[in-house]
């Protein structure tokens, strides 16, 4: 057989070099040659995206609309990040640490799948009496999940194709690799063009894919970021592997709401749905405490009330430290510019450590005042109310801005217990709206913020 000639491609640039190189030629980057199958190579399978005979150009009106099919998995929480459910032909990327429960959750879902539609567990990493192992303990014995152990994309379209699955995991896409390639499973290039036949074969099969990713110690997903761009959805596990409980975040979805989070608890027969998190991450101290407070956030459609805290001790070093867990810590830099500059509070002899409770990350800037308040009573070494919460954006004219939400936020804090809430003067409800059994002061400048914490 004659020796295939493999192309090298600038995953930078996009130009193409016969051998590989260090350098691009093009634009000069360094270490962006990526193997590649030339086109001629390549299977070329013909779709469109719903599956059907090519057509010509059509006006918005005639585009024939077909009710999305969705099937539930019966996992509660996984629907919801899904957007409602499974959509057919769609490709789902499931990116996470190792032992968060990528696999744990792939196989609940299967089984669920398995008794109403076909179903097929592709796994290239451990045995099939590893998997059915799992299986036993997770109690899910007797169900009808086809399980194949290979690692050759080719093989697995092929067999794929024969059996016809409704839904498909791949568990995990690093350990998948193409003939058409030389280098080895796990290599950008191998990932690129292994995920490519899949998306390639789900599309024009209908079937749901679900690939399975690893994540590097920077925490994005190794292999090209084109991964998600291929896909229609993006999940991510959140938390800690050592913790109970396990959220899964949607950063990109074709079909639902993105930054959706489904909250899951580890128990030792897998994972369980947690269908009202939002008090899961309160640890209530008996006693108040310097440097804790309550925030609620707004994660996707659900408010949750979390614990923030902090620690400023006195710094030894030329250059104090500023380490974040579950928050972004150039934004508490920020903050505490902030507080230095309105506030006249400054912390520049002192080390910060701040700290999400239960492993939650932060997206949105609705903590900004809980942050700077548990800062700031760590300082003081003076605690905060414990029926105190406060939520709000801090600018860098150290002015309060409102967040979206403020009244569900409110009434989520009374329904658990909160009796006061430090909030942005733009979210104070109406007249008339009034919120039972909270007492709220509005604040509208980091100042005001900083009178309040020294009361
Ligand atoms: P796993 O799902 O294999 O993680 P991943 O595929 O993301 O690498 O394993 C998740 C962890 O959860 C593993 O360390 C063992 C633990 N576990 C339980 O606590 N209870 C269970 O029922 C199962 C199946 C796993
Ligand atoms: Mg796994």
């Amino acid at each position: 057989m004659a020796k295939v000639r493999m192309l090298y491609v600038c995953s930078c640039c996009g130009s193409t070099q016969s051998k590989w190189a260090g350098q691009c030629n093009d634009c000069g980057e360094w270490n962006t040659m990526i193997e590649t199958a030339p086109q001629s190579e390549r299977k070329r399978v013909s779709f469109t995206p719903d599956g059907g005979a090519e057509v010509g150009i059509q006006s918005l009106h005639q585009v024939r609309l077909e009710t999305e099919t969705r099937t539930r998995t019966g996992i509660g929480e996984l629907d919801r990040v899904l957007g409602g459910g499974l959509v057919h032909g769609s490709v789902i990327l499931i990116g996470g640490d190792p032992g968060i429960g990528k696999s744990t959750l792939l196989t609940q879902t299967m089984a669920a799948l398995a008794d109403r539609l076909p179903c097929l567990y592709v796994t290239g990493e451990e045995s099939l009496q590893q998997v059915s192992l799992r299986a036993r303990r997770l109690g899910l014995t007797d169900h009808q999940l086809s399980l194949l152990s290979a690692t050759c994309v080719e093989h697995i379209v092929t067999l794929a194709a024969r059996q016809q699955p409704r839904v498909m995991v791949i568990d995990s896409i690093q350990t998948i690799y193409s003939e058409a390639l030389t280098s080895a499973p796990g290599a950008v290039g191998q990932v690129r063009e292994s995920a490519a036949q899949l998306v390639r074969y789900a599309k024009a099969s209908g079937t749901a894919l679900f690939l399975v990713g690893h994540v590097t110690k920077e925490g994005t997903l190794a292999g090209p970021r084109v991964l998600e761009h291929m896909v229609d959805t993006v999940l991510y596990f959140e938390g800690d592997s050592g913790e109970r409980y396990r959220m899964i975040r949607a950063v990109k979805n074709r079909f639902g709401a993105v930054n959706e989070l489904g909250v899951f608890a580890m128990t030792d027969v897998g994972l369980k749905p947690v269908s009202n998190p939002s008090a899961i991450f309160l640890s209530r101290h008996d006693e108040p405490v310097p440097g804790s407070i309550i925030t609620v956030i707004r994660e996707g459609s659900r408010p949750l009330l979390i614990e923030v805290q902090a620690l400023a001790d006195e710094s030894h070093s030329s250059n104090p430290r500023r380490i974040c867990l579950g928050l972004d810590s150039n934004r508490l830099n920020m903050l505490l510019a902030v507080m230095h500059r309105h506030g006249g509070i400054a912390l520049y002899d002192q080390d910060v450590f701040v700290n999400v409770v239960g492993g939650v990350r932060v997206t949105e800037t609705g903590a900004d005042t809980a942050l700077l308040l548990a800062a700031l009573s760590s300082f003081k070494n003076r605690p905060l109310p414990t029926d105190l919460i406060s939520f709000g954006e801090i600018g860098l004219a150290g002015e309060i801005r409102p967040v979206p939400n403020g009244q569900e936020r409110l009434r989520e804090a009374a329904k658990h217990g909160f009796k006061h809430a430090i909030i942005p003067k733009a979210n104070m409800p109406k007249h008339g709206d009034n919120i039972d059994g909270l007492t709220i002061t509005a604040v509208q400048r980091v100042s005001e913020l900083v009178e309040l914490a020294n009361q």
